[in-house]
């Protein structure tokens, strides 16, 4: 894996990636924030070497390094799920290698579904915490010291003075936004209405298919991270309603403008 991540990172550089502020992953619906970016190369997936290639409709999948809110970004258009297939060690990479790109501060994107009873479909969660329910961990096996310690401590998955600093940023441009844990389980189907209870029980507002991994490898190679979550459909008891990936992806699109406005103000303060 080292040597992969170190291949993946020369060519990288070789294409003009240098020491970016701040990585972004941008999740379902939410890719046109790349169009936002200043850019300077954009390179597909598949041209990359060691790097997985998207398979999911709606999931475009290109690293693209610019200028956005004053500063120089690394953002993924699209990112890899274990649903799709990939091992968990695949849908990770992307992440190790932004590291030694020279990324320290990685914002985090994605699409869920609400289960807290005060959330309404289009909000917006800054997510504080995460529980891990997908059946792999990127961690699993044997550690290998230059990414980080073998024991993790998470007690801080989502960066206080991020957190802070974006719910700053939302006050002042009159953005509300929710604030909450986030459940990843593994997909690709959506919840049952007892599995929505389940999440619900268990402590969490939102659940999803995404993300944790890429905090748990982010927080291995002492990353900071801020993570936020567009709200496309509600599993609230009672209310479960039919949801689709076209619906999700609409609802996404609508709030993109949204979180656009709010990561250039966010990355601009810093
Ligand atoms: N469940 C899981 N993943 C999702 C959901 C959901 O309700 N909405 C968007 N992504």
């Amino acid at each position: 894996m080292w040597n992969k991540v170190q291949e993946t990172v020369k060519f990288l550089k070789e294409k003009g990636i240098s020491t970016p502020d701040f990585g972004i992953v941008l999740g379902t619906g939410l890719g046109n924030l790349s169009e936002e970016i200043n850019a300077v190369v954009r390179i597909p997936y598949e041209d990359i070497p060691n790097f997985p290639v998207s398979t999911v409709k709606g999931h475009h999948g290109e690293l693209i390094f610019g200028e956005f809110g004053g500063k120089m970004v690394l953002a993924m258009r699209g990112r890899f799920h274990y649903y799709e297939g990939y091992d968990i060690k695949q849908v990770v990479f992307p992440i190790r290698v932004m590291k030694y790109l020279g990324v320290d501060n990685l914002i985090v994107s994605n699409a869920s579904g609400g289960v807290n009873p005060k959330f309404n479909v289009g909000d917006i969660m800054l997510i504080d915490d995460h529980v891990n329910m997908i059946p792999a961990h990127p961690l699993r096996g044997a550690n290998d010291e230059r990414f980080g310690p073998r024991f993790v401590d998470m007690h801080e998955p989502y960066d206080l003075e991020m957190i802070r600093k974006m719910e700053e940023v939302a006050e002042k441009t009159n953005v509300f936004l929710q604030k909450g844990t986030y459940l990843a389980l593994q997909g690709p189907t959506f919840e049952t209405p007892a599995e929505y209870k389940m999440v619900k029980s268990i402590g969490a507002d939102a659940v999803g298919m995404s993300t944790v991994p890429e905090v748990i490898v982010a927080k291995h190679m002492e990353m900071k991270c801020m993570g936020l979550s567009v709200i496309t459909d509600l599993g609230i008891e009672g209310q479960v309603e039919q949801v689709s990936h076209e619906e999700v992806q609409k609802v996404a699109k609508i709030a993109e403008k949204v979180i656009v406005k709010l990561v250039k103000q966010f990355i601009q303060s810093f």
